[in-house]
């Protein structure tokens, strides 16, 4: 947890917050983006300590959730052949969930930047895109917003393309 709690508690996380009522009552770019006027990515890219620190938090956060949600939503999985998670990093939370549950194939999906670096792992696949384009087609997307602290969890089909919903 410590790298999750060093990441929400630095400086150049903290900064947004206080752009936080201009977002919320205008459509313009994300606090953070109004702050540092680059998206989060871009930032992190840019300083390896923030970096490290964000790489460390999303794998921390996956490691301290996916148990979580196994064990506490049983059959939440059950039925579904396939899953993509939708900026997965380097496959830390798909790792997890195939070896949990073995029936299910793993797409980890990240750019392709990320998803180059990404250590081979059975049953799951890697792929590299952009999620505003499009995202590979699976039984089911799992997303882990970690910024805001959201899990989304669809089960249905997906078309390809994220943006219709
Ligand atoms: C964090 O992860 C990204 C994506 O895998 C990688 O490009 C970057 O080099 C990593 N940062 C550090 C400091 O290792
Ligand atoms: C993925 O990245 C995280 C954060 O940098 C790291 O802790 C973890 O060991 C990496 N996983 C693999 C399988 O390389």
């Amino acid at each position: 947890m410590a790298s999750f709690l060093l990441l929400q508690s630095s400086p150049a996380l903290l900064a947004t917050w206080h752009g936080l009522s201009a977002r919320v009552l205008t459509n313009g770019p994300s606090a953070f983006e109004a702050t540092h006027g680059k998206d989060l990515w871009s930032y992190v890219a840019t300083n390896p300590a923030l970096s490290k620190l964000f790489n460390e938090s999303m794998a921390c956060d996956a490691r301290r959730v996916v148990p979580e949600i196994i064990n506490g939503c049983p059959g939440l999985l059950d039925g579904l052949d396939s899953l993509v998670d939708v900026g997965g990093g380097n496959g830390t939370t798909m790792r997890l969930l195939v070896k949990a549950c073995d029936w299910i194939r793993g797409i980890n999906f990240d750019l392709p930047h990320v998803v180059s670096d990404a250590p081979a792992c059975v049953r799951v696949e890697h792929v590299g895109g952009d999620m505003f384009d499009s995202v590979p087609n699976a039984d089911a997307a799992f997303l882990m917003v970690i910024i805001s602290l959201c899990i989304y969890l669809f089960r249905g089909r997906l078309a390809t393309g994220y943006g219709g919903g």
